[in-house]
């Protein structure tokens, strides 16, 4: 059985960075009237409490999203698109008056996953899929589903997500967004990675394809960004690379780890509008975000 849960980490740098492609990437995609079909192969529990015990036990949100609305209020604009469209989105699953830890300046109090800032920003004639194997998250992510009545857009699958993605691509309207967010808690996940974009570019070679990793010192995932870079080159298929690493990532003085310190989104087709608006934002995330003199960004694009 897996250990990873997403509630430790909801609302960390990582979930920023990735949160706001995100939520550019299916508002340029949900532009056309054809319909749009997402599937996300690691959708987690899909809405977590900042100020619960899980995120108050690991605190990574205030390392995240409390770090970048320090910079930027949730109600004033940050004069960045990128940025203000995903605390947009944030802000619909935030009241005004529920603040997260009363006085303390913190003002959000839910953090919405991949799938619940799908369905919020698809439209009727789109189908959002999302694989969930974990037992609580997936029956936490029923029940938001079923409170949200969006039972006819979302369908869940208590499945493996890499080998679920087979049967739904390419989608009936030929246009589609697979996302891709394992917690790579086995190895064999970075393998996998490839072998889904390897697989999905040959059957759907227009699909639009995100892929999510953890900037970590393991073999696998130095290599990650690379060998996808090369899968989307020899398909012959455009790519963008954006990664945000916020603090040093070796050990501290007295040798403990530092939790995770930065992470990167592939995207294979990305839509044209997201380097030109990651070109903005990144340093303002990195800004509003940078723990040390370690910290940095990269943004890449290729064919
Ligand atoms: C990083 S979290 C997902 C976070 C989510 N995508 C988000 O952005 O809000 C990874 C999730 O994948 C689930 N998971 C692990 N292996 C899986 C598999 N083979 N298929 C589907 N889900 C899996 C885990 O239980 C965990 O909830």
């Amino acid at each position: 059985m897996f250990s990873y849960r997403h509630a430790f980490h909801a609302g960390n740098h990582a979930d920023v960075l990735k949160h706001a492609m995100l939520v550019c990437t299916l508002q340029y995609l949900t532009q056309k009237d054809t319909a749009l079909s997402v599937v996300d192969t690691h959708a987690g529990a899909g809405l977590y409490r900042l100020d619960g015990d899980k995120a108050q036990t690991s605190g990574e949100a205030a390392e995240g999203i409390f770090a970048l609305l320090r910079g930027n209020n949730l109600k004033r604009p940050s004069q960045c698109t990128l940025i203000d469209d995903y605390l947009a989105v944030l802000r619909e699953f935030n009241p005004p008056g529920k603040a997260a830890n009363p006085g303390s300046g913190q003002t959000m109090r839910n953090y919405p996953g991949s799938p619940l800032i799908a369905e919020k920003l698809l439209r009727a004639q789109d189908r959002l899929h999302a694989f969930e194997v974990h037992p609580t998250d997936q029956r936490l992510l029923r029940g938001l589903v079923n409170q949200r009545d969006a039972r006819k857009i979302c369908t869940l699958h208590v499945a493996d997500g890499f080998s679920g993605v087979k049967a739904l691509v390419p989608p009936p309207s030929r246009r589609g967004l697979l996302v891709c967010d394992p917690s790579y808690e086995i190895k064999s996940d970075y393998a996998k990675v490839v072998d889904l974009l390897t697989d999905t570019l040959k059957r759907f070679a227009t699909g639009c394809m995100f892929i999510w990793h953890p900037i970590v010192a393991r073999p696998e995932a130095h290599d990650l960004p690379r060998k996808l870079k090369n899968t989307a080159s020899r398909a012959g298929r455009p790519w963008l690379y954006a990664s945000l690493s916020v603090k040093s990532g070796h050990s501290n003085s007295r040798g403990a780890p530092v939790g995770l310190s930065g992470s990167g989104v592939f995207v294979a087709n990305p839509p044209y509008v997201l380097a030109p608006a990651l070109k903005e934002a990144l340093p303002l995330m990195l800004e509003a975000l940078k723990q040390d003199e370690h910290a940095g960004y990269t943004l890449e694009t290729g064919n």
